[in-house]
């Protein structure tokens, strides 16, 4: 998730706009720029890295002018780099964007055949190459805004300034936040509350396909056509941290409702409806090459891989392997050049799965990692990469990663099974329809958060849990005792449902929360077996069931319902009333959920 500023008064804006960078830093940072309107014409100064590069170079340059905006980068479509960071300039404009422009390839090679020459690798500076042709073609700014944003698909929040219209700066949004924040003679532009909450309390959020073109004295919303549309100011009334929340007390809450967003950008420009497939950017899979897979990660990820080898293995018809990263190395895996090393990293930094992804290669495999920093190491030592497009995950406890994890998962099983012959076309779109429900239907499960916390209420005190879960939801139930284990510090196990008699099931008493996933689906008639013998213990039962069984309540002290959808796509919801628990009985016991005690986010150490 990229940050936006953008400033137009009568101050020195150059510090404003670095503030309010550094206000968004939560947001993760690869690069950072500025571009300032000096004398008609926009000087851009960018920089690689952290924040105080771009100071530095402002502190050398000097750059003056009343009007500005700036970005910082969260790399999406091209490696972290100077020539990659924002504001892109070509011709007259020069912009800075947030989400991702899904077209770009198509619109990119439109204008290379125009003569247009690119300077970066972004999806972004295709934006300011179409704007400087409508500018040509003789348009006004604002025109020349519209006549661009009506070619672009994806998602996008952006910041426009023209060389030559020194009085005006432009924003747009459509799928990616942007706010207009209502000054006293100067009037600025947020992706943001926190960034500019020390200039104004007064904001007005921009709402899908809202152009707002911005002078000292006037804000002018209008739509995609040119309706002008009125919309008064909201007074803000949080405090800088919360901002940064985006309301939510803590990052992870802000961040376990951000997945139906986050899913969506993961899949979005990677599947075809109409064609039955997926694609893996820069990564063209031959099953009939590949004997066999390899997913290897730590934590949550590998959790994801778990789900991972049902996925595949069904799908695909390709056996997969799952290991640990700390493990795979010390047991001479017999991996050989004909297997895909599959690593799967939220940081792309973990020690043991790079440590894992060396010796895969060593060995000669092929290697995919499925990664969320862009740059990271483990994307920059592998063959090809599947960004998941989650965005900076702060909280320590992994949630929004994790589920673009599975959704990047279903992409490549598709693929695999695309190319292997074992999904065919009418299969294939069935799932691929579905999978484009997801995100509405994980909105729907998020706006059950009242049901999850009456039952964090009633099991806050409990001194151990039990989740148990089978087949494709078995690793669900890991990542729920996960979740809880991480942030409450409740002893919680994982168990596949039908091992219980082998062992937990001594365990169980009155005293014991038990959480069974058992939605509809092959092995439902077992689960719903395994929680009888739970009740029978006296043991408490929560399940986590489809929306429509109707016989399951009468069984279960508690009822969590989620939407009926087919196995493949069920842990993309059904981990989410999981996080919500963990969430809600760690802040009942009042720990630390963003940083807790003895964990870090990103482990680079062995
Ligand atoms: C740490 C984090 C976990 C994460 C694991 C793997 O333990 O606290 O949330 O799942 O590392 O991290 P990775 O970045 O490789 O996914």
């Amino acid at each position: 998730m990229c940050g936006i500023v953008g400033y137009i008064g009568k101050q020195p804006c150059v510090d404003l706009l670095i503030g309010g960078l550094r206000r968004l830093e939560y947001r993760g940072y690869d690069s950072a720029g500025v571009a300032i309107m000096d004398g008609g014409t926009t000087r851009i100064l960018r920089s690689q890295g952290k924040l105080n590069n771009l100071t530095k170079l402002v502190a050398q340059e000097k750059p003056v002018g009343t009007l500005g905006i700036g970005h910082t980068r969260w790399a999406t479509h091209g490696r972290p780099s100077e020539q990659n960071a924002h504001p892109h300039k070509y011709g007259s404009a020069a912009v800075v964007h947030n989400g991702i422009i899904e077209n770009h390839a198509q619109l990119r090679s439109q204008l290379q055949s125009a003569g247009h020459k690119f300077s970066s690798e972004t999806d972004t500076e295709i934006v300011a190459h179409l704007i400087d042709d409508e500018i040509k073609a003789g348009k006004g700014a604002e025109a020349a805004v519209r006549a661009t944003l009506a070619k672009l698909e994806g998602a996008y929040a952006i910041c426009v300034l023209i060389d030559g219209v020194s009085d005006t700066m432009i924003a747009a949004r459509h799928d990616a936040p942007l706010i207009v924040g209502v000054g006293d003679g100067e009037n600025y532009v947020a992706s943001d509350v926190p960034a500019i909450l020390n200039l104004t309390r007064d904001m007005i959020f921009l709402e899908e396909g809202e152009i707002a073109t911005v002078t000292t004295e006037q804000i002018a919303i209008s739509d995609l056509a040119g309706n002008p549309i009125d919309r008064p100011p909201q007074r803000i009334l949080w405090d800088a941290m919360m901002a940064e929340k985006g309301g939510h007390k803590h990052f992870m809450l802000k961040e376990i409702h951000e997945q139906p967003r986050a899913v969506t950008d993961t899949i979005r420009d990677r599947l075809s409806p109409s064609k039955a497939d997926a694609y893996i950017d820069g990564f063209e899979a031959d099953p009939a090459n590949v004997r066999k897979l390899f997913l290897v990660a730590c934590g949550t990820s590998w959790h994801a891989a778990l789900v991972g080898k049902f996925l595949i293995e069904s799908l695909a018809k390709i056996p997969v392997e799952v290991d640990l990263g700390s493990e795979f190395r010390y047991r001479d895996p017999l991996v050989t050049d004909s297997d895909l090393f599959v690593a799967i990293s939220q940081s792309g930094e973990t020690a043991d799965t790079l440590a894992a992804l060396r010796e895969a290669k060593r060995k000669g495999a092929r290697v995919l990692s499925v990664v969320n920093v862009v740059g990271s190491t483990i994307s920059r030592e592998s063959d090809g990469t599947v960004y998941t497009h989650a965005g900076p995950e702060i909280g320590v406890a992994s949630t929004k990663a994790f589920t673009t994890q599975l959704s990047a998962l279903i992409l490549l099983a598709i693929h695999l099974g695309r190319r292997s012959g074992a999904l065919d076309e009418a299969r294939a779109g069935e799932l691929i329809t579905d999978l484009l429900q997801i995100p509405e239907q994980m909105k729907s499960v998020l706006d059950h958060e009242a049901t999850i916390n009456v039952i964090a209420r009633r099991y806050a005190t409990a001194r151990d849990f039990l989740y148990l879960g089978r087949g494709i939801n078995y690793p669900i139930a890991l990542e729920g005792a996960l979740k809880l284990k991480e942030i409450s510090y409740i002893h919680a196990e994982g168990y596949p449902a039908g091992e219980m008699k082998h062992g937990p099931i001594a365990l169980i008493d009155e005293q014991m929360p038990v959480i069974v996933l058992a939605p509809r689906g092959s092995g439902y008639e077992k689960i719903i077996s395994n929680l009888s013998e739970v009740r029978a213990r006296e043991g408490k039962v929560i399940a986590i069931a489809s929306r429509g069984d109707a016989s399951i309540g009468d069984l279960v002290d508690d009822l969590i319902q989620i939407p009926d959808v087919r196995p493949e796509l069920q842990p993309l919801l059904t981990v989410l009333p999981l996080q919500l628990l963990a969430y809600r009985i760690a802040d009942i016991r009042g720990t630390d959920v963003d940083q807790p005690r003895n964990l870090a986010k990103s482990v680079t150490v062995e």
